[in-house]
């Protein structure tokens, strides 16, 4: 059997032609060419393998850019630019790894984090850099977590969601901190990937549930209470998620009244994420959260938004001491974690490059990238002058 690669977006097709029309893209068939040595890469593992044998991070990046052949580039800069494979809304193909519309929220994410510059400070007592972080009645290695993500499992050539799901956990462990994990449209009340990884591995995980139904959701949070896991919570903006009502189980906008009973039901600490507003902010305070999840969804529910990095200092000075303020989107190095602590989180997330690791190196994977972030935080800190976290300002920033 043939082989033939969409030269758009490297989308394999086996069959003795080329498809009319690439099914990931869109591209007609005269843009794609015959594939004529079919042998697998030197680096194709199959997954019996140990994936504990990935040996790096370029390692890990190429065995992603393998299986998530047509979903993502696995580019050097994963910036939401309109030319990236994961853009393919606008050919009305799933969203996949990509962001909504054009994708303007997703790059302005990036984009917002790139246009901040830290100031270099030499001069001073040498220090080790401590960037521990005490929080949720846990002790973190570093104030870096990976974000709240489902669905990936399903993009991997040969990996389930529930791995999937345990790579990130267990990654995360190993790296000394902690996973959020998320829900979508294949989970059900009954089977939720996430809740079960996060059992696994002993209640040590946070379930970000979308904003199911009242009564689904007060179940879901139950099971969380009874784990004991270090908090639970709702990605308030995944009311947009079309798939969710496509698969017959809607989402929902929710009002404080309901917050405050979802907070009640539990005292597990409680997250709001999908926050972009004071207003929305002020709401969840007063329903009672204990986190505020800054979060634009990495660019996947609303088009045209301002990147994280621009709302998150106003939204954190609101916060204050109130409740926890973490931040998402954008953020790629430990440079970015660092201008994120700067502008007012107390701890940041990370979405698509925690999906690469997971994909390309399992658990082993994502330690490798979280104990990365981590070696250039610290070179950060070191650079900039701040001894532990609480000596990251606004200080170390130049003026915009
Ligand atoms: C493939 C994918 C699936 C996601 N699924 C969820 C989810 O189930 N729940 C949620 O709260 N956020 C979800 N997100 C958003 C992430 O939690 C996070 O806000 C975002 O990815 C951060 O931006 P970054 O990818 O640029 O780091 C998802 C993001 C991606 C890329």
């Amino acid at each position: 059997m043939k082989q033939w690669r969409c030269v758009v977006c490297n989308y394999l097709h086996s069959g003795e032609e080329p498809p009319e029309r690439c099914p990931v893209c869109g591209a007609p068939a005269n843009k794609f060419v015959a594939v004529t040595d079919v042998q697998p890469p030197a680096s194709a593992v199959s997954r019996e393998q140990d994936e504990s044998a990935v040996a790096n991070l370029a390692e890990v990046r190429e065995r992603a850019q393998e299986r998530l052949q047509g979903i993502c580039g696995v580019y050097p800069a994963c910036d939401g630019q309109p030319e990236r494979i994961c853009q393919r809304e606008a050919y009305g193909m799933p969203i996949g790894m990509g962001g909504a519309g054009a994708g303007r929220s997703f790059a302005a994410n990036y984009s917002a984090l790139s246009g901040i510059r830290l100031r270099t400070r030499v001069v001073g007592e040498h220090f080790e850099p401590d960037t521990r972080l005490d929080c949720l009645d846990q002790r973190l290695s570093m104030p870096v977590l990976a974000s709240s993500v489902a669905g990936p499992g399903r993009y991997g050539q040969d990996m389930g969601e529930l791995e999937f799901c345990a790579a990130t956990v267990q990654g995360c462990l190993q790296a000394g901190t902690l996973a959020l994990r998320g829900d979508t449209a294949f989970y059900t009340p009954d089977e939720q990937f996430s809740l079960d990884a996060i059992e696994a591995a002993g209640g040590r995980g946070i379930p970000v549930f979308k904003p199911r139904a009242q009564d689904i959701l007060l179940r879901l949070i139950e099971r969380a209470t009874q784990m004991g896991c270090p908090a639970v919570g709702i990605d308030l903006d995944g009311f947009g998620s079309t798939n969710m009502a496509r698969a017959g189980q809607p989402v929902f906008r929710k009002s404080e009244r309901e917050l405050r009973q979802l907070v009640q039901a539990t005292n597990l600490p409680f997250l709001c994420k999908g926050i972009m507003d004071v207003e929305d902010a002020a709401a969840c305070l007063a329903a009672g959260a204990r986190i505020i999840g800054v979060s634009n969804h990495g660019g996947r529910v609303l088009d045209n938004t301002p990147g994280v990095a621009e709302v998150l200092p106003e939204i954190s000075a609101y916060v204050g001491d109130q409740a926890l303020v973490t931040a998402d989107g954008g953020v790629r190095t430990g440079y970015d974690v660092l201008i994120m602590l700067a502008l007012g989180a107390d701890a940041v997330l990370v979405g698509r490059d925690v999906v690469r690791a997971a994909i390309g190196g399992g658990a082993a994977g994502v330690h490798l990238h979280m104990e990365h972030l981590h070696t250039v935080l610290r070179r950060a800190m070191l650079m900039t002058g701040c001894p532990d976290l609480a000596a990251i300002g606004p200080h170390i920033l130049h003026p915009a």
